[in-house]
Parts: structure tokens; C-alpha cells; sequence
């Protein structure tokens, strides 16, 4: 596996790999989450990249960019044993240089939940997406269900812009208690880890609801909040029942349909999510 820091070290780098290349982006401090994501590159294109770019322009001002948890060394571990070909760790130089100043903003896919809640969170993401895209040129990007909203803006960039790149989206990987597998998961304390299972079973209420015929999008809302509302530890941000395309919100599920929410406990935030329909 190499392991390059520059843009024209990386170009040159992928310029011998044999296509398709698949490409698996990620700000670091990997997880089994990560690894699903490279194993189903490895398993699906001839080479594999990876990178590892914490992206500031994506967090907040009063965000966790500075605390957020970083070991090049697992890292590189976990993506050489998961068989990525060549991993791109660029300095915050490589992508943003003197007076960059364009960002991209792909709408109103970007405006509910996540990004009412972080403003601005999308156009980092979107922007920097972008970028590594260009840099990387993958065939193929593969991405987590787990954050459902990114998949949508980074579908509606690569379809706006005419990139040349199929998005795969695949499960989110979850612990075997059901919590979702999030680098933030270290930051919980045991009680509050105990606490955290709720937004799982508050899935899997709403889902269970939905399958026992319930159509009522405001019922399903309230499935999820009441079972959140159990765990005093849990402070809610948003539940959410909307279009699993557009995410605007429903009154009846009648076709595809997201289950999300965001909740703090303690100081950290927390999401997830179900598909219905
Ligand atoms: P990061 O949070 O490191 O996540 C990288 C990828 O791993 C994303 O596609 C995310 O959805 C996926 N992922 C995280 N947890 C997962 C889980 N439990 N199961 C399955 N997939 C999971 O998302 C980002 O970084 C950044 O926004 C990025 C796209 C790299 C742009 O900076």
C-alpha cells in the first residue's frame, strides 16, 4: 500500500493503477464503518483508494474540528489489512490553497436536518468531495448509509456537475446492540453509551410500526420521540420522516421513505437513521 501527501504525488501514483478504481473517502479515525466501505471496493473494483482528510471548512465554529480524534497509524493499519492499494493523506495546504475561495452549494437537498442543524456543513462537504474527486478520479465512490443526507448531496454534485463517477452507497455497520458505529461513539461514557442504544430502538419502533401497517407519518414521528423521551439522558434534535429522495417532510409513507433523527447526550451529537418503503 503507498501512501502519498501530495496531489501530484498522488496523481502520479494513480496513474499506475489498473481500473476500475474505487475510491473510499474518510476523515480518519477509522472504524469497522470504514472498512465496510474499502472491503466492498476491494471486492468490487481492481484498485482501491483511499483518503484521510480531516476537512475543516465542514465543521462549525463550535464544532469538534480541533478534539476530533486522529491516528494516522491505526488508520493506515486498518486500510492496508482491509487491502487499499494507495491512501492519500494531504496537509490542510494540499486541498485549500492561498486564497481559495469557491465552494459548492447543490441546494435544497442540503437545507433539512443535517444541514439546518450545521450550517454551511454541506457546502464543505460538497466542495471537498469535489476536490478530492478531481484529484483522485475514482471509477466508483462508495459511501455509508449511516450519514443519508451525504449520500443525497453527493449524488446531486456528481449528477449536476457531470462527474464521472458511480456513488454506491452501502449499510451502516452497526455495533451488535444495534448502536450505529460512529467515531464519535469513544466520546460516550459508559451510561451515556447505554443511553445511546435508544436512537436504535427508536429506529426499529418506527420500523416495526411501519411494517405492522402504520402510514401515518406523524405517528412514526411520535413512535420515535416517545422512545427517545424514555432515555433522560437523550436530548433530541430533530426526528425526521421525509421523502427518501427530496427529504422534505410527510404525511403519509407511500413510498421510499427515511427515518432519521439527531440527538445530544452529554456533548456528543449523534444520528441515524432507517429506510422504509
Ligand atoms: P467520515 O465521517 O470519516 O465517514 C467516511 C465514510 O464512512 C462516509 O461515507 C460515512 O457515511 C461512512 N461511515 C461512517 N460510519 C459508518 C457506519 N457505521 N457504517 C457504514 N458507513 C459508515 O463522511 C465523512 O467522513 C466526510 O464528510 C467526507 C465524505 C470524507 C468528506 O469530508
Amino acid at each position: 500500500m503507498e501512501v502519498v501527501r501530495t496531489g501530484a504525488a498522488l496523481r502520479t501514483a494513480r496513474a499506475r493503477l489498473p481500473g476500475p478504481v474505487g475510491a473510499v473517502l474518510t476523515m480518519g479515525a477509522l472504524h469497522a464503518g470504514h472498512r465496510s466501505l474499502v472491503e466492498r471496493a476491494r471486492a468490487e473494483c481492481r484498485s482501491v483508494v483511499a483518503t484521510i482528510f480531516v476537512n475543516p471548512t465542514q465543521f462549525g465554529p463550535a464544532e469538534d474540528l480541533a478534539r476530533y480524534p486522529r491516528d494516522e497509524a491505526a488508520d493506515l493499519a486498518l486500510l492496508g489489512a482491509a487491502g487499499a492499494d494507495l491512501v492519500f493523506v494531504p496537509p490542510v495546504e494540499e486541498i485549500y490553497g492561498p486564497g481559495f475561495a469557491t465552494s459548492i452549494d447543490v441546494g435544497p437537498i442540503a437545507e433539512p436536518l443535517e444541514g439546518a442543524a450545521r450550517p454551511g456543513h454541506f457546502r464543505g462537504v460538497a466542495t471537498v468531495v469535489a476536490i478530492l474527486f478531481e484529484l483522485v478520479r475514482p471509477e466508483r465512490a462508495y459511501f455509508g448509509q449511516k450519514d443519508a443526507q451525504q449520500c443525497l448531496v453527493v449524488r446531486r454534485l456528481v449528477a449536476d456537475l457531470a462527474l464521472p463517477v458511480e456513488i454506491v452507497v452501502c449499510p451502516t455497520v452497526r455495533e451488535p446492540d444495534g448502536l450505529a458505529v460512529s467515531s464519535r461513539n469513544r466520546y460516550l461514557s459508559p451510561a451515556e453509551r447505554t443511553a445511546a442504544l435508544a436512537l436504535h430502538r427508536a429506529l426499529a419502533a418506527a420500523r416495526d410500526a411501519y411494517l405492522a401497517g402504520e402510514r401515518d407519518a406523524a405517528a412514526l414521528r411520535r413512535r420515535i420521540g416517545e422512545v427517545l423521551a424514555a432515555e433522560p439522558l437523550v436530548r433530541v434534535e430533530y426526528v425526521s420522516v421525509a421523502d427518501a429522495a427530496t427529504l422534505t417532510e410527510l404525511e403519509r409513507i407511500g413510498g421510499p421513505a427515511l427515518l432519521s433523527q439527531a440527538a445530544r447526550i452529554g456533548t456528543t451529537r449523534l444520528i441515524d437513521n432507517e429506510p422504509i418503503g
